[in-house]
C-alpha cells in the first residue's frame, strides 16, 4: 500500500524569514484549513509552495526550510519571483479566479501568464514524480494546478490520480471564453476522479467536456481513449469537533484580550447585536456590497441605530493583484464614510479589521457574535459559515448566508439571501435580530447534526474511497 501525496499551491503553513530565522505561520483559506485536519491525521506527504520566492531565500537556509516544512509533513516546490508573478498572481488569480467566479470583465487573457502557468504546473508534476512511487495515490488540489494530472499521467500511466476543485466550475458559456479551454480540460482529464463541491459545478464541467472536447459522457463518467474518468460532487466539511471543542474550552479558559474587549462592549450595550463577517479581502466575497446593504438597512430601519454593530474581519489576500488593491481602497472608503456619517458618541456602526487572526481569536469572534452575515457573490464553498455554526454550542446564533455560496446547498436552515437584493437583505437582518431563541436553536440543531456527520474527515474518506474504487475498476478492465 503506497502513501497519499497531497499537492496544492498553498501549503498548510507559510514560511517567513526574519532576522535569519524561519517562522511557519498557518495559511488562511478553505483549502489549507480544511485539508490540514485530514493531513495531520494520516500518513501523507503534502507538496506545495512555501510562500517564499527563490530571491527571498538565502541559499544557506535551504536545508532549514526543508526541515521546517518536514515538521509539518510537507515538501516544497521552489518558485522564483517571475514564476510567482505569472503563475500565481497572473494566470491563477488574474485569469482563472475571476473567470470561474463569473467576474468575466476582470479576467485577463495574457499569453505570458499562460506560458508561466504551464511551466510551473510542470514543476509541480516533476516534484510529484520525483517524490512518489507507482503505488502512491496522488491528490491534486485546486485551480492553480489544473494541468498537473495530465502531466503526471504521462509519466505514471498506472498511478491513481484524484483532483479536487475548491472553487466553482462556471457554466459552459463562461468557460468557453478562455483561450486555453481545451488544454485546461485535457489537463484535468489526466485524473481518474475529479471532485467538485456541488452538483452544479460538476454539471457545468461535464457540459464543457462534452461541448468543447466532444467526448462521450454518460451520467458522471467521461470516456477518453481507453480510460474512464469519474466526476462527482463532494461538499467539503470542516473539522467539526475541533471547532466545537474549542468553543467549549473557550468558556473555561482564561479570557483573551480580544474576548475581554468584546465582553466589555457587550456589557456596556447589552441589547446591541453583534453581526460578524469574516472573509479574505476578495471581490468574490461581496464585502463592499454587504457594507452598502448595511447602510441600506440602517436607513430603512433607523430604529436599529445603536442596536447593531457590524464586525468586518477582512484578511489581506493577493495584494499584488490590481483588483484586490482597488477593492481595499473601496472598502476603506466605504467604512470611513459610513462610520463618519452615522456614528454617535456611543456607537460606531462598523468595526473593520484588515488582518489575519489566529484560531483562538476566530473562536472569540464566532462565539460572541449573535449573527454571522456572509454575502459572497460567488463562493466555491465558504467554510466560515460552517465554522460559525459549529462553535454555537448553546445552539443560539443566526446565520445569514448568500445562496451563491456552495455551502448554501447544505445549509438550508440558514437564512438564505441573494446578495444583490438589498430589500431582502435588510428584511433578513431585521428578522435575524428578532428571531426567537427557540427558532435559532431548532435551525442550528439541524445544521450542527449535518455538519458533524459530514465532517472534513468523512469528506476526504469518501473522495479517497471513490478514487480507489475507480482505480480498481479501471485496472480490472485491462
Ligand atoms: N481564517 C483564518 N484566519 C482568519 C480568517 C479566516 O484562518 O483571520 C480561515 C477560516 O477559519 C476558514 C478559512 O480561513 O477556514 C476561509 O475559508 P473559506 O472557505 O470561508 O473561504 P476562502 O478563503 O477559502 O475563499
Ligand atoms: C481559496 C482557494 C485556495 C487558496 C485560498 C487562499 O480557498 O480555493 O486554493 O489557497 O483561497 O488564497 P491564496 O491565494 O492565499 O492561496
Amino acid at each position: 500500500m503506497g502513501k497519499t501525496i497531497i499537492i496544492s499551491n498553498r501549503l498548510p503553513v507559510q514560511l517567513q524569514i526574519s532576522n535569519g530565522k524561519i517562522n511557519a505561520v498557518p495559511s488562511v483559506g478553505g483549502l489549507a484549513t480544511g485539508m490540514k485536519s485530514v493531513h495531520s491525521g494520516g500518513e501523507s506527504l503534502w507538496i506545495g509552495w512555501s510562500g517564499l520566492t527563490d530571491e527571498e531565500t538565502p541559499h544557506e537556509l535551504d536545508q532549514n526550510i526543508d526541515d521546517a516544512l518536514k515538521e509539518h509533513g510537507c515538501a516544497k516546490v521552489s518558485l522564483n519571483a517571475q514564476e510567482v508573478e505569472g503563475f500565481y498572481f497572473g494566470f491563477s488569480n488574474r485569469t482563472i479566479w475571476p473567470l470561474f467566479h463569473y467576474f468575466m470583465e476582470y479576467s485577463e487573457f495574457e499569453l505570458d501568464f499562460w506560458n508561466t502557468y504551464k511551466a510551473v504546473n510542470q514543476k509541480f508534476a516533476d516534484a510529484i514524480i520525483e517524490k512518489s512511487n507507482d503505488d502512491d495515490t496522488i491528490w491534486v488540489h485546486d485551480y492553480q494546478l489544473m494541468l498537473v494530472p495530465q502531466m503526471v499521467r504521462e509519466k505514471r500511466p498506472k498511478t491513481s490520480i484524484g483532483f479536487f476543485l475548491h472553487i466553482p466550475f462556471p457554466s459552459y458559456e463562461i468557460f468557453r471564453t478562455l483561450p486555453w479551454r481545451r488544454e485546461v480540460l485535457e489537463g484535468l482529464l489526466g485524473s481518474d476522479l475529479i471532485g467538485f463541491h456541488t452538483y452544479d459545478y460538476e454539471r457545468h464541467f461535464l457540459s464543457s467536456v462534452r461541448r468543447i472536447l466532444g467526448l462521450e459522457v454518460s451520467f458522471n463518467d467521461i470516456f477518453m481513449d481507453n480510460r474512464v474518468i469519474k466526476v462527482d460532487s463532494f461538499p467539503m466539511g470542516i473539522d467539526y469537533r475541533k471547532f466545537k471543542n474549542a468553543a467549549l474550552d473557550h468558556d473555561k479558559n482564561q479570557k483573551s484580550d480580544l474576548q475581554e474587549r468584546l465582553d466589555s462592549h457587550k456589557a456596556s450595550a447589552p441589547d446591541t447585536k453583534l453581526i460578524l463577517s469574516i472573509d479574505r479581502l476578495d471581490y468574490s466575497k461581496g464585502i463592499a456590497k454587504r457594507i452598502n446593504a448595511f447602510e441600506y438597512f440602517l436607513n430603512k430601519y433607523p430604529e436599529y441605530k445603536e442596536k447593531v454593530r457590524l464586525i468586518i474581519l477582512a484578511v489581506p489576500s493577493r495584494s499584488n493583484v490590481p483588483q484586490y488593491q482597488l477593492l481595499k481602497r473601496e472598502v476603506d472608503e466605504l467604512v470611513g464614510r459610513i462610520n463618519g456619517e452615522i456614528s454617535t458618541v456611543n456607537w460606531t456602526p462598523i468595526w473593520y479589521f484588515y488582518r489575519s487572526l489566529g484560531f483562538e481569536s476566530l473562536i472569540d469572534l464566532y462565539t460572541t457574535s449573535d449573527i454571522a452575515w456572509l454575502t459572497p457573490l460567488r463562493d466555491g464553498m465558504n467554510l466560515v459559515a460552517k465554522e460559525y455554526i459549529a462553535t454555537r454550542t448553546d445552539k443560539t446564533g443566526v446565520l445569514i448566508l448568500s445562496e451563491m455560496a456552495g455551502s448554501a446547498y447544505e445549509m438550508n436552515e440558514a437564512l438564505l439571501i441573494n446578495p444583490n437584493n438589498f430589500e431582502q437583505q435588510a428584511d433578513t437582518l431585521k428578522r435575524a435580530i428578532n428571531m426567537p431563541e427557540e427558532e435559532q436553536m431548532a435551525r442550528n440543531t439541524f445544521l450542527q447534526n449535518r455538519l458533524e456527520r459530514y465532517n472534513v474527515e468523512v469528506w476526504a474518506n469518501e473522495f479517497m474511497k471513490a478514487l480507489k474504487q475507480k482505480s480498481s475498476v479501471v485496472r480490472n478492465t485491462f
